[in-house]
Order: structure tokens, then C-alpha cells, then sequence
């Protein structure tokens, strides 16, 4: 058919923003003076600022989202009963669409679906390999007295190295963990998707089916932390061969395939404010669960969950994968990583799915890791330019459980971006207070600890800078 249009139209290269704005909220500014205030109140540490005294808040993009009209209007109509409610039969169909598992176990967050499938699955000395558990998963398993194992392949590890998949389990330190521990001493095999604690990185859907197949070969069960499934299926989408033409949806669709659960955080790619679930294949591994949930979240048919809460998931879990949303994610985190990396930042490469992460200890050589240069750059952008950012490196796990202090493996900034929330002149005004901090980044000063909680020392230690 020729085309009805009188002259040919334009191809733009500009990839905008696919939603517009009907609800704003105020964002807060301040001087300088202000935030060195602030700052010094709040013990140097980020965590205990008031969200107020932030311009820019890239602290997680865990249930900061932005939540559509249609997220909106569903939970405006939504069912409250008790038992029953439509609410948690709209979530369990898109559930059911989308991750294909048999049973939907709601709970308040990614967490609580971590802490009820560990309690019943997991005994004291057992071993759980993934890519990277995250603080959470792993916190969940230790304290159930196991092992959280990470066997992320070596790019993983390196920063600066390029890898389309750097989220990809090492399959033979897989096997040779298999063989060591032996498979009765392994209750699952999990993978990450994307690897939120190794920077955002995605998995390949050939290390997933690889991982599958291994686990299921010592009949061992596999769970997917499903958490940021949908920036993984975009990723697979754009770099794996044979998914260009596939829709994220049925991307989607197979990763899970392979799993015999997962557990999920809808505050991120469910795009809702609070939530998750856990969904399992096993009949009398899900009533398992169920007993427990009924013990500390809630009846089967709201778990943790309000029925409006549900009502948001089962919208957003779409809207995630919507591939005009995802390619305007994934283009905001690239968009930002080019513009620091074109004046020589130093990075996680190649960028993840929801976050830009700096190497801290990279770009302030000058600051000894005793002295936190992550921390210490927080802080700096904080001062600079009222950006709010988290440090994953020796504050958050740099401290022993018998007391001694070791640098963390990397030493990282992570930017999250809150979803739908940001938009790209936010991020241009980000990128010029970053490169004012770098060009003077000989200035900025290390940090000492003055006062830390005997754990998770990272959300309220006290620190000063070192003059
Ligand atoms: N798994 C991953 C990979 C996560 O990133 C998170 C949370 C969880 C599980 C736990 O989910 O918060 O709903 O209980 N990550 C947030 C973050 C907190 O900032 O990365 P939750």
C-alpha cells in the first residue's frame, strides 16, 4: 500500500518520555548552606536525611515509582473482603499470565515472600547458590542459619570489564557446588534477574535455561528473584540472538518457564508503592507456605496486601513490560552513563537496567578505603547538588560478624531511578552536578565512623569527614 501521507514521515532519534503528567509534586531546593546543614544533622549519613531536603532522590527505585491513571483507577474500584476478593483474582490472572506458576502467594514485600519460602524450605547448614543474593535474601537465609552463595561469573566482578550479560551464574562453580555440598544440602538454586547487588546487570536467557537444567539434573528446585523481570526481558530482547523479534511479554514468559518459582518485590517492576509475592509450582511446598503466611501476613487472598494494592500490581505488572516504558527506562540509565563516561567517570559498564553505579574508589583514589570513598562521594553530590544517592560498598558490608572491618570488593555510588518519576532534564541537571563533582574530586574529603548499631550499620551509623 503506498503511503497516504503527502511527504515522508521523520524517524525521530529522540526517545521520549511515553506517558505525560496530569499529578505533579513539588520537588525541594535549597543552598548550599543548607544541605552542609542538613548534612552534618543527619550524621554525614544519607539515610537520615528528611526526604525534603532532597532535590533529587535516587536512594532506590523500590516502590517510588509513579503509579498510572489506570493503576489509579483500579485501585479506586477495588475489593476490600476479607476472602475472595476480586481484587486478589485480578492479581492472580496476571500473575498466572505472566509468570505462569501455579500457586500465587501474596505478601507486604519482596522480603516477607524471601522469609516465608526460607523458613519452610531451608534447614541450618544448607547452601543457596545464586548470581548474587541481594542484602535481603541473603540476611533471610543467614538468619536461618545457611549459606548464601554467590557464584557470579568473573566480568561480574569487574567494574569497568564489558559483558552483555554480567549478570550470568558461573555454571561450573554451580556444578562444583553441587558436588561439593551435595544436593540434599541444597534446597533451591536461585539466579537474580537483573543482579541488583553486582549493578543492575542482567542474565542471559541461555545462563537461566543452563541453570534450570543443572539444578533439575540433581532434582534440585529453581526460584527466580523476580523483582526487575521486566528490564531483564528487555535486555535479553536487545542483546541475546534470536529475541529481537520476540515481545517482552512472551520473554517473560519463558525465563519463568524454566523456574519452579519466584520471589518478587512489586516495588520495582510491578510498578506499585508496596507489595510482592512469592509463586511455587509444589503443591505441599505452597501449603507449606500458605500456613506460614496465615501465621504472620495475612489470609491467602491479601497475604500482606490491602485489595487496592493488588489491583495496582496487577495493572503495573503489564505496564512494565510495555516496550515504549522499557525502552525510555533503559535509554534514561544509558542516557546518563554516556554523559559521565564521555568526561571519564568511572562506572559499572555497561550500564544495568535501573541504576548507574560509580566506582567510588575509582574516582576518588585519593581516599583510602578505610576512609569510605563511596560514602564519601555521596556525600559530595548530596552537598553539591542535593542528589540523594546510596553507597554500596564498605559501609554497607565492610563490617565482620566478629567485629573486623575489610574493604568491600567494590566500592560503588548506585543511582536508582525511581520509575515514571524523572524526566531527562532532571537527568541533565544530575549529569552537571556529577561532572562539577568530578572535575574537583581531589577536594572532596574521606569519612570516619564515629558511631555505628551493632548491624546494618549503613542506615544509621554517624560519620564525619576527615579534614
Ligand atoms: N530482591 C532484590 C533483587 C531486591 O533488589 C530487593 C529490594 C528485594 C529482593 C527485597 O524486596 O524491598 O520489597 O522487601 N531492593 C531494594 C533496593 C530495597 O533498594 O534495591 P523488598
Amino acid at each position: 500500500m503506498p503511503s497516504q501521507l503527502p511527504f515522508d514521515p521523520p524517524e525521530p532519534k529522540t526517545i521520549i518520555e511515553p506517558f505525560r503528567t496530569r499529578s505533579v509534586e513539588p520537588i525541594c531546593f535549597s543552598t548550599p548552606a543548607q544541605r552542609a546543614d542538613w548534612l552534618a544533622q543527619a550524621g554525614y549519613n544519607p539515610f537520615q536525611l528528611r526526604a525534603d531536603q532532597v532535590t533529587i532522590d535516587l536512594l532506590t527505585d523500590s516502590g517510588t515509582g509513579a503509579m498510572s491513571s489506570r493503576q489509579w483507577a483500579g485501585m479506586i474500584a477495588s475489593d476490600e473482603s476479607y476472602a475472595g476478593a476480586t481484587s486478589y483474582y485480578k492479581l492472580e490472572a496476571a500473575v498466572k499470565d505472566i509468570f505462569g506458576f501455579k500457586h500465587l502467594i501474596p505478601t507486604h514485600q519482596g522480603r516477607a515472600a524471601e522469609r516465608i519460602l526460607f523458613s519452610v524450605g531451608v534447614r541450618p547448614g544448607d547452601v543457596i547458590p545464586s548470581n548474587t543474593h541481594f542484602d535481603t535474601t541473603r540476611a533471610n537465609i543467614e538468619f536461618g542459619k545457611a549459606e548464601a552463595r554467590d557464584l557470579v561469573i568473573a566480568e561480574g566482578h569487574q567494574p569497568q570489564v564489558l559483558h552483555p550479560f554480567k549478570g550470568n551464574m558461573d555454571l561450573d562453580a554451580l556444578e562444583a557446588t553441587i558436588k561439593e555440598v551435595g544436593r540434599e544440602h541444597i534446597p533451591f538454586v536461585m539466579i537474580t534477574v537483573t543482579n541488583n547487588s553486582g549493578g543492575g546487570q542482567p542474565v542471559s536467557m541461555a545462563n537461566i535455561r543452563a541453570v534450570s537444567q543443572i539444578a533439575h539434573a540433581h532434582g534440585i528446585p529453581f526460584i527466580i528473584d523476580a523483582c526487575r523481570f521486566a528490564e531483564n526481558s528487555w535486555f535479553i530482547k536487545t542483546r541475546e540472538e534470536g529475541y529481537a523479534d520476540k515481545r517482552c511479554i512472551d520473554i517473560a514468559r519463558e525465563m519463568f518457564s524454566y523456574a519452579d518459582g519466584c520471589t518478587m518485590s512489586a516495588k520495582k517492576d510491578g510498578m506499585a508503592n508496596i507489595g510482592g509475592f512469592l509463586c511455587l509450582n509444589d503443591d505441599d511446598l505452597a501449603l507449606r507456605c500458605r500456613n506460614l503466611l496465615i501465621l504472620t501476613e495475612g489470609f491467602p487472598t491479601y497475604g500482606g496486601m490491602a485489595g487496592y494494592d493488588m489491583e495496582a500490581i496487577a495493572v503495573g505488572l503489564y505496564e512494565a513490560l510495555d516496550e515504549h516504558y522499557l525502552r525510555y527506562r533503559i535509554r534514561t540509565i544509558t542516557y546518563l552513563s554516556e554523559k559521565l563516561a564521555a568526561a571519564g567517570v568511572p562506572m559499572v559498564q555497561p550500564p544495568g537496567g535501573h541504576a548507574v553505579y560509580i566506582d567510588g574508589r575509582a574516582m576518588l583514589a585519593h581516599i583510602p578505603d578505610a576512609q569510605y570513598p563511596a560514602w564519601s562521594l555521596a556525600n559530595a553530590l548530596y552537598l553539591a547538588g542535593g542528589i540523594r544517592t546510596v553507597e554500596i560498598g564498605t559501609v554497607m558490608f565492610g563490617r565482620k560478624p566478629d567485629g573486623s572491618e575489610r574493604p568491600a570488593a567494590m566500592d560503588l555510588v548506585r543511582m536508582a531511578f525511581p520509575r515514571r518519576v524523572y524526566m531527562q532534564s532532571h537527568v541533565d541537571y544530575l549529569a552537571e552536578v556529577i561532572l562539577n563533582v568530578h572535575a574537583q574530586r581531589e577536594r572532596v574529603p574521606g569519612h570516619r565512623i564515629v558511631w555505628e548499631p551493632p548491624f546494618l550499620r549503613h542506615f544509621t551509623a554517624r560519620l564525619e569527614p576527615v579534614r
